[in-house]
C-alpha cells in the first residue's frame, strides 16, 4: 500500500524520512552483546527526554499496553485507584484497574476544561487509594494538564502517581524527576516519531518499591514490569551485557528508528523542541478562531501543543469534512470521540508536522473544505491569522 498522504492525526503522525531510513538495516540478534549496548543507549536517550534518571522500560505494542503493564504491575485486586477523568483516555486507565479486580474510581471533570484541584483534594481524602492516573495530553479533548500538582497531592496522600504521556511526551515538557513522578507511560507513534509498536513505561524507586511488595504476584506474565529492571549486580564481564534485561525480545527494527527519532528530539533540543509545538499550535488555532470555529478546549492556558479537537459548524458532518480534507488536500486526520465523533475533528500537530508549512496548509486546507461545504466565512483569513502569529513570534 502505498500513500501520498501527510498524517496529521492526533498520532499516529508522520515519521521523518530519516527515522524511516534508519531501519534499512540488516536483522540483528536481540541478545547479542552489540544490541543490547545499542538498546541500552537508546534507552539512555528517551530516560533524557523523560528528564529521568530512572529506569525506562521498552514494551512492544501500543501505548495502551504500557498503560496496562504499569498498572497490572502495581495494583492488586481490591485495591482502590483514583483516576481524573476529563475524557476518553482518564477513562481506559479506570477500565484497566477494573478489568484486573481493582477497585478503580474516578474523579469526573468536564471534557476540556481546567481541573478543580480544590474539588479534587476533597475526593483524593475520601482514600486511601493505592494509586492515581491522569492524563497529560487529553488527545479527545486537545488539553494539556498540569501535572506536579497532582503528583505532589498523591504524594501527601500515600498514592503512587501514573501519568499517561502518551500524546505529550517529545511535544510537551514532562520533567520526571521534577515533578516527581512515579510512572510515565508513552509510545512511539505520536509526539516521538516513531513508527507504531512500542511502548515504554518510565519507573521511579517508589514504583518498582510497590512491584517487589506485593502480596500477590503480578497477573501478567509479558506485562510485569519486574521482568525488565535493571540488574547492576548481575553484569556480567566484560561490557554491559544484560544490565537491563530484555523482558522479551526487543522489536530490533523500531529500535533503529526510535534510536533516530530520540536523537533527532536531541539534537533540537528539548526547550527549542517544546517552543515550536507551542507556536505552531497556537497559529493554527488562531487560524481556526479566524473561521469562526471553536475548539473543544475553551481555556488557552491548557490548550495542547500538540493536538487542536477542532468543533465543526452545525449542519458539517466529521465524516464529511474528512472525506474532503483527504481527497482535496492530502490531509489525514480523525473524527472527534464520544460525544464529539460526528462534530468535531482532532488535528495533529507534533514532530514532523509542527511546522508552519504543514500548519499552513492544514487552514488552507480547512478554509477551502468548509467553503465547499456551505460554510459562509473570511476566505484567506485562517492562513492570515497563522502568518501573523509566526511574524509575530519572529519579532519578539
Ligand atoms: C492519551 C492517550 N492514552 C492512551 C492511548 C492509547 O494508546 P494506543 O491507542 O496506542 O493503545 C491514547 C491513544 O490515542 C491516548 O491518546
Amino acid at each position: 500500500m502505498e500513500t501520498e498522504d501527510i498524517l496529521m492525526c492526533p498520532g499516529p503522525n508522520e515519521i521523518a524520512d530519516r527515522v524511516i531510513r534508519a531501519m534499512m538495516r540488516p536483522a540483528a540478534c536481540p541478545v547479542y552483546e552489540e544490541f543490547q549496548e545499542f538498546y541500552e543507549q537508546t534507552l539512555d536517550l528517551l530516560a533524557q527526554v523523560l528528564q529521568t534518571r530512572h529506569q525506562v522500560v521498552p514494551l512492544p505494542g501500543s501505548g495502551r499496553s504500557g498503560l496496562e503493564s504499569a498498572i497490572t504491575s502495581v495494583v492488586e485486586r481490591g485495591e482502590r485507584t483514583l483516576t481524573i477523568v476529563n475524557g476518553q483516555f482518564g477513562d481506559l486507565a479506570m477500565r484497566i484497574v477494573n478489568s484486573i479486580g481493582g477497585k478503580g474510581e474516578g474523579f469526573t471533570s468536564p471534557w476540556g476544561a481546567p481541573i478543580d484541584l480544590e474539588a479534587f483534594a476533597a475526593k483524593l481524602a475520601s482514600g486511601p487509594y493505592k494509586l492515581v492516573t491522569m492524563v497529560h495530553n487529553e488527545t479527545s479533548t486537545g488539553a494539556l494538564y498540569h501535572a506536579e500538582a497532582v503528583a505532589r497531592m498523591a504524594h501527601e496522600h500515600g498514592a503512587l502517581f501514573l501519568l499517561d504521556a502518551v500524546s505529550s511526551l517529545g511535544g510537551a515538557n514532562l520533567p520526571m524527576d521534577a515533578w516527581d513522578v512515579d510512572l510515565v507511560v508513552s509510545c512511539n507513534h505520536k509526539a516521538i516519531g516513531a513508527p507504531i509498536g512500542h511502548a515504554y513505561v518510565a519507573v521511579n524507586d517508589r514504583a518498582w518499591e510497590a512491584m517487589e511488595k506485593r502480596r500477590e504476584p503480578c497477573g501478567t506474565l509479558f506485562g510485569n514490569l519486574l521482568t525488565w529492571k535493571a540488574q547492576p549486580s548481575d553484569i556480567p564481564a566484560p561490557g554491559r551485557a544484560l544490565r537491563r534485561p530484555q523482558g522479551v525480545f526487543t522489536a530490533v527494527h523500531l529500535f533503529y528508528a526510535l534510536h533516530e527519532a530520540l536523537t533527532m528530539i536531541l539534537e533540537e533540543g528539548l526547550p527549542k523542541r517544546f517552543a515550536r509545538h507551542l507556536l505552531n499550535a497556537a497559529a493554527f488555532r488562531s487560524g481556526i478562531t479566524a473561521l469562526g470555529l471553536q475548539t473543544i478546549t475553551k481555556s488557552v492556558e491548557i490548550a495542547s501543543p500538540t493536538v487542536t479537537c477542532v468543533c465543526l459548524p452545525d449542519g458539517i458532518t466529521s465524516e464529511a469534512f474528512l472525506h474532503l480534507f483527504r481527497e482535496d488536500h492530502g490531509l489525514a486526520t480523525l473524527p472527534g470521540i464520544g460525544e464529539y465523533r460526528t462534530t468535531a475533528v482532532r488535528v495533529g500537530h507534533m514532530g514532523v508536522t509542527a511546522t508552519p508549512r504543514n500548519i499552513l496548509h492544514a487552514l488552507h486546507a480547512f478554509d477551502s473544505v468548509l467553503t465547499k461545504l456551505g460554510h459562509q466565512h473570511d476566505r484567506g483569513a485562517a492562513v492570515t491569522k497563522a502568518e501573523e502569529a509566526y511574524a509575530e513570534a519572529e519579532t519578539a
